[in-house]
């Protein structure tokens, strides 16, 4: 490895970073994490930090898992790749998929299709789904509908049943036959409605509507994340996704759960739909399949939905999608030390109560800072505050100030994630009380220094 010189020289020369424009990295060179360890990361000048963002959602079991660095290691020398297209299979992917199918049983999960992450997931399922309607003679069911403040990647599809602007305007024209639901965000919506449950009910007359609208016969699937996570810890009221899942099965649309994020215990159960009472038609999971250490994600589809492809001619249900590391002998080998692992480790227990912790602690911020306009969570270990910089009217605080509230609490300990107005946190599930109280302690110390 290059001397820290070189690499401080060459930060952001040469690598385009996800989510930024080149030029701002240039003049901002990004943050060097050089190693980690628990639930802690240090930079290049070894100052230390716990890491409130766990990854990207994604570092579930926090970064010294030796089990799963020692089967992704032993995976290496046994067997570094080998092709899944159909016609050949290998040893740890077949075992994987049973972990998978059994981790999800619960969830009516039958069969797994494995992707090289959340995006490749979610655009698996779109496109399953649409084929799911043609082999049952419904060609013409090819629209999607969806959540505005959701977020699904950034795939051609991803994008387009996307509900945030940022992601979509500067890649349009996207996927034509994409319409999207109100978000169940209480804090603003265009209802004015505050009450949760009120919220619910409104978003799924809205819903029935559209779908009266555009005709039950067109639409393929509707997406949704249970809690929705990138556009700003949105956690709906505990009817929303039952009320969705009702009338996707009236009209005859598939259900299909985002769970990239809540899936494998982030939000206090293994999935997010088992979080809601649930039962998804489709899933898209990634990130705490394999908590990082290999990037795999998959497709996960029910035994309802499974049946229909496996019981019809193989020129209808023939799969012509996929991927060069689709169950990938080593990713596999990560998913299933990882989930077995999440399950010795029971995280999603540990989730739950830190992110209780973490909610109250925040919520304690709130009765001590105006500036605090919304926190949100209580449901696992994914948390965000909403600044404003006028609490009655909520005005959304500038991204300056959020990015300067950022980087005082990463210099008081601990690195959280600015999305202005919002900052999010998703720490590793492992986290202990002690590491969630340094994060609030951290708030603590950069909003009253702003
Ligand atoms: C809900 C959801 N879906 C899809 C994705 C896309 O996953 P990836 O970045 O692995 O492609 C993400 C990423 O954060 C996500 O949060």
């Amino acid at each position: 490895m290059k001397d820290d010189n070189f690499l401080k020289e060459h930060n952001a020369r040469a690598l385009w970073h996800p989510m930024g424009a080149p030029g701002d990295s240039l003049a901002t060179p990004p943050t060097i994490i050089t190693r980690a360890e628990g639930s802690r990361i240090f930079d290049i000048d070894g100052h230390a930090t716990v890491d409130g963002v766990g990854g990207l959602w994604c570092a579930n079991l926090g970064y010294s898992n030796d089990a799963v660095k020692e089967a992704i290691s032993r995976q290496l020398y046994d067997l570094p790749y080998y092709s899944a297209f159909a016609g050949s299979t290998n040893p740890t992917a077949i075992e994987a998929s049973v972990a998978v199918q059994e981790f999800f049983a619960e969830d009516g999960i039958g069969r797994v299709f494995f992707t090289s992450g959340g995006s490749d997931s979610v655009e698996t399922c779109l496109r399953l789904s649409r084929q799911y309607h043609r082999i049952k003679g419904k060609p013409q069911r090819t629209k999607f509908l969806s959540l505005k403040k959701g977020y699904h990647g950034t795939h051609f599809g991803g994008a387009s049943v996307n509900g945030n602007a940022r992601f979509r305007t500067a890649y349009e024209p996207l996927l034509a036959g994409c319409f999207h639901m109100t978000a169940p965000y209480p804090y603003r919506n265009p209802y004015d409605e505050t009450d949760p449950a009120a919220l619910a009910q409104k978003i799924a007359a809205e819903m029935v509507d559209e779908i009266e609208f555009q005709g039950a016969d067109t639409i393929a699937a509707f997406i949704m994340e249970p809690i929705l996570g990138a556009g700003g810890v949105i956690v709906p009221d505990a009817s929303f996704m039952k009320l969705m899942r009702e009338i996707c099965t009236k009209y005859g649309i598939l259900m299909i759960a985002d769970e990239v994020i809540c899936g494998f215990g982030r939000t206090g159960d293994w999935s997010g739909s088992r979080h809601w009472g649930v039962k998804p038609d489709m899933m898209s999971v990634a990130k705490g399949i394999t908590s990082a250490y290999f990037p795999v994600g998959a497709a996960l589809i029910s035994e309802e939905v499974a049946e229909v492809f496996e019981q019809a001619d193989s020129a209808a249900a023939g799969i012509y999608h996929g991927y060069t590391y689709s169950a990938h002998p080593v990713g596999a080998a990560a998913v299933t030390a990882c989930l077995s692992e999440t399950l010795r480790l029971d995280t999603k227990t540990n989730a739950a109560a830190r992110g209780t912790q973490l909610y109250q602690g925040l919520l304690g911020l709130k009765e001590k800072y105006d500036i605090i306009g919304d926190v949100r969570g209580g449901h696992g270990l994914m948390t965000a505050i909403e600044f404003v910089s006028d609490r009655a009217s909520k005005t959304p605080m500038d991204a300056a100030t959020v990015k300067k509230i950022q980087k005082g609490v990463y210099e008081a300990g601990a690195m959280v994630r600015p999305a202005p107005p919002n900052i999010m946190m998703s720490p590793p599930l492992i986290i202990t009380e002690a590491e969630v109280q340094i994060m609030i302690d951290a708030f603590d110390t950069a909003i009253g220094a702003v």
